[in-house]
Order: structure tokens, then C-alpha cells, then sequence
């Protein structure tokens, strides 16, 4: 293990703060986030070096820069166990698929939890969602 993964196997940590930075190209995801009606660019990196959590990002893609909330780590609410960055875009409709997008994720929300239903899901990102609004606004 690199010594800059300063994760416990859980993918949490109280050692690394934001903000951090990560770059990658969208992919496919699973199509799930159109659902919830939180859309998501899946983003493909190398060895992730984040610790797990839902925060606050901006993310630039071509030369626009984009504000976002993003989900670090494994999706434990639909059993998937394999750590994944994805990014949900406040105001962006459109396909980027392939396209490299580079993240600088700026505040920690919360940490990623496990919800009874898509639907407590739901509430809690329309909750980060306001609340990374109001952080963005101001600056
Ligand atoms: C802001 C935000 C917060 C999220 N928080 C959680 C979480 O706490 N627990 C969880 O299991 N998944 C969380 N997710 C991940 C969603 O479950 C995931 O985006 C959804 O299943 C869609 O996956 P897909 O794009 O691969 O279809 C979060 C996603 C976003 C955008």
C-alpha cells in the first residue's frame, strides 16, 4: 500500500481532509442515479487515495468549470463493493461520456452511509444538495 493511502480498509479516515483533487474519464455507470433523480458522471480513476465520503466539488471538463456533489467510496445502500467516484452536476444536462473531467473536491459533507431505502437515499442527497449550494454560493 502506497504511503500516501492513509485509509483504513473501511475507507475511513480522520487523517486527510479536504480539499483534494482527482482527474478521470466519465464511463458508463449503471444508470441508477437518472433514477433517483441524481444523475451521475462515473468517474474512472487510478488508485483512489480519498477517503469515503459525499462532498462538495467543482469539476472541470473541457474548459467549463462545473459545481457538484460528489460520492466517494463503496455503495453500500445497493450492496456494490467496489469503491467508485461519482459526480453529480447541479445544473448540467448532457452526455460527457469519455470525456476527462478533473475534481476538486472542497468540503466534506457527511460520510457515505447505508439507507434502508432509495427513497431515505433520496431526501438525504436533495439535503446535500442544498447544503452544498449554500457552501458554493459563497465563493
Ligand atoms: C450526493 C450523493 C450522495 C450519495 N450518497 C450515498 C450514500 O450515502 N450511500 C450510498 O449507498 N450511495 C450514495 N450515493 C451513490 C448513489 O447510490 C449512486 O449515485 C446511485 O446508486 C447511482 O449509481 P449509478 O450511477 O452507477 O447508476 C450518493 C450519490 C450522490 C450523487
Amino acid at each position: 500500500m502506497s504511503s500516501l493511502c492513509l485509509q483504513s480498509p473501511n475507507g475511513k479516515s480522520k487523517v486527510l481532509n479536504p480539499p483534494f483533487y482527482l482527474a478521470g474519464t466519465v464511463e458508463k455507470g449503471d444508470g441508477r442515479g437518472a433514477k433517483l433523480g441524481f444523475p451521475t458522471l462515473n468517474i474512472k480513476t487510478g488508485n483512489l487515495y480519498i477517503p469515503y465520503g459525499v462532498y462538495v466539488v467543482l469539476a472541470k471538463i473541457e474548459e467549463q468549470v462545473l459545481k457538484g456533489i460528489a460520492h466517494v467510496g463503496i455503495i453500500e445502500t445497493f450492496d456494490i463493493n467496489k469503491p467508485r467516484v461519482e459526480v453529480h452536476l447541479l445544473d448540467f444536462k448532457g452526455d460527457l461520456y469519455n470525456q476527462r473531467v478533473e475534481i476538486n473536491i472542497l468540503k466534506l459533507l457527511r460520510q457515505v452511509h447505508k439507507f434502508k431505502t432509495p427513497q431515505d437515499l433520496i431526501v438525504q442527497m436533495q439535503e446535500d444538495e442544498k447544503i452544498a449550494r449554500n457552501f458554493l454560493k459563497n465563493l
